[in-house]
């Protein structure tokens, strides 16, 4: 956005935009797709010690790329060669290296008790190696990071790895590429160096450690697709080799923090996995819909949360795949017996990043000339026609398959303690920048509320809910055209001033509530906007016609909005 449209945003306030988004909501077609009984409101509170958190990462926020002793990272060396959207880079980012206090100060206002960020290993070992000497200034930033969120009273819950590898140990070892069939690897030993140092600076006060976030997204498009960094192309065995390497080592986290610091510092240590949830197109895609879920979760999470090995669906079908292919071998890697059992069990807590649904179609089993994972799960993917969009291309909004990938994961790890440390929706950067966010609002309201039918109705135990973002961010390959934030950053402003966005307090309110009680105010302006969120009207889904519902419910926006953002000024 630019200074202008900044300027006018504080100038005429939040009338304009209301005005906007009424007439936004009068165009929106009304569309079917509401189950009366699955999409339902709940009433009720997730269980009182629940975690609300807001979520960023490093390269996404901090800035300050090349300050002091900084090494660089892969996500540095993609950026300037210019291969994001608009040639973006993260070199000031949300420039949060200066500016914590201010985000700091944000979730302060909102509430919030948690806040889950990520450390970027070359900011704290310029080249991974410990040996090659520690960059003081960044163990200073951090420090001063998590005083500042403990003088606050919001607890530290910290990513180790979100993509931002040290350049040098790509270029040194291949990154996670490294000897990934030996006992030995390298990278394996650094990354339990790099987690060590991080227990012993910090975990006096963090108690809450997550080692990877993601690594289906480093394995399959840094290794496999190669369009994220490092930018590895070899779609037929290179997430493979790399996933193998990042669960091996995120064990070998585990066991130094269970080993040298748990007694001590009685933290918790954990993996963030995503998933899309997969539906069956028909009943008769339904093994495939597990098969693309096995292939997406289970890579990860069966080895780490059930048995230290692949799920058996995964290596029956990448076994065949190796016989058409003439291969002696799977291109699926093997654990040995330690490995399988230093895998196994190495998750306190399971982090759950979670944004859409696909739906899933049998694809079984036509030869391919070029397999690569995507190929290797034998399934189509698609999207219901009356799925809404969000900004990013990938993201559907589909608040149910929230709800049926916590029943799966309870079902199928062993009913492990669930945190979702990533959910949000992505809106365009736009001229003028949408503030009342009402669709982000929405996708919050929908998406929570079956996360509490997880919680209270199937009796999942999700124990914390992280929105993200807590700021517009470098989102990735799409740099800043796609805005993820409750709060509104201006890149063209070099002070990078925060706005709240009107989900910001909404937010704050779902907090406050801790979900969505009987009989409370906030409860009520959930009831009348429900109908709205899902794209329909009470009158079709109770089957009577009028349209006297859907004018009730455009009324109640109207008013609710200015009065939340007033309730939360004076409150
Ligand atoms: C990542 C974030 C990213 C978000 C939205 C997650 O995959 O952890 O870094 O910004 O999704 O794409």
């Amino acid at each position: 956005m630019s200074a202008t449209a900044s300027d006018s945003i504080m100038e005429t306030g939040t009338f304009v935009n209301c005005f906007l988004l009424v007439i936004s909501l009068v165009i929106i077609p009304v569309n079917g797709g509401y189950d009366k009984e699955r999409d339902a409101l709940l009433k009720g509170t997730f269980p009182q010690d629940f975690i609300w958190s807001s979520a960023t990462a490093a390269y996404q926020i901090e800035g300050a790329w090349n300050v002091s002793d900084k090494g660089p990272s892969v996500w540095d060396t993609l950026a300037h060669q210019g291969r994001v959207y608009n040639q973006d880079t993260g070199d000031v980012a949300c420039d949060s290296y200066h500016k914590y206090p201010e985000d700091v100060a944000l979730m302060k206002q909102m509430g919030l008790k948690y806040y889950r960020f990520s450390i970027s290993w070359p900011r704290i070992f310029p080249t991974g190696e410990q040996q090659d000497g520690v960059n003081q200034d960044g163990v200073r930033y951090y420090n001063a990071l998590i005083n500042e969120l403990i003088a606050n009273d919001i607890q530290p819950m910290v990513t180790l790895f979100h993509w931002d590898l040290p350049q040098v140990l790509q270029d040194r070892y291949g990154g996670f590429l490294n000897n990934h069939t030996t006992n030995t690897t390298v990278i394996h030993d650094l990354f339990g160096d790099y987690a060590r140092f991080c227990y012993q600076n910090f975990g006096d006060r963090v108690k809450y450690w997550i080692t990877f976030n993601e690594p289906w997204i480093t394995s399959w498009l840094g290794y496999g697709v190669g369009n994220f960094a490092p930018q590895h192309n070899e779609p037929a065995e290179g997430q493979y080799k790399a996933a193998h390497n990042i669960i091996l080592s995120h064990a070998k986290a585990y066991h130094i923090y269970d080993d040298e610091f748990r007694a001590a510092q009685g933290g918790q240590v954990g993996i963030t996995l995503n998933c899309d949830w997969g539906t069956p197109k028909t009943p008769a895609d339904a093994d495939a819909a597990l098969r693309y879920v096995q292939f997406f979760l289970g890579w990860f999470a069966h080895p780490i949360y059930k048995n230290g090995d692949y799920p058996e669906v995964m290596k029956t079908t990448m076994a065949r795949k190796a016989q058409e292919e003439g291969r002696t071998t799977s291109r699926l890697p093997e654990f040995t017996p330690e490995q399988k059992l230093s895998i196994s069990g190495t998750g306190d807590f399971f982090g759950l990043n979670h944004y859409t649904t696909v739906e899933v179609t049998d694809a079984c089993c036509t030869p391919i000339e070029n397999p690569n994972y995507d190929t290797d799960k034998d399934v189509g993917t698609g999207h219901a026609p009356d799925w809404p969009r969000a900004a990013s291309s990938w993201l559907y909004v589909v608040p149910w398959g929230i709800r049926n990938l916590l029943g799966f994961i309870k079902e199928e790890y062993g009913d492990p303690e669930i945190y979702v440390t990533e959910n949000g929706r992505s809106d365009h950067d736009q001229d003028p920048a949408i503030m009342m966010d009402m669709e982000r609002i929405c996708y919050y309201m929908m998406y929570t509320n079956e996360v509490m039918k997880a919680s209270n109705m199937d009796n999942v135990k999700v124990k914390a809910y992280t929105a993200w973002s807590l700021l517009d961010n470098f989102e990735w390959l799409s740099g800043y055209s796609e805005r993820f934030g409750l709060h509104y950053v201006d890149f063209n402003d070099p002070t990078r001033t925060r706005y709240p966005k009107a989900s910001s307090v909404f937010f704050k309110q779902l907090v406050r509530n801790n979900g969505y009680p009987e009989g409370s105010e906030f409860t009520k302006y959930v009831e009348n906007m429900w109908y709205f969120c899902h794209n329909t009207t009470e009158a079709e889904v109770n089957g009577y016609t009028g349209g006297a519902s859907q004018i009730s419910s455009l009324f109640s926006l109207f008013l609710a909005i200015p009065m939340m953002i007033a309730y939360s000024l004076i409150a």
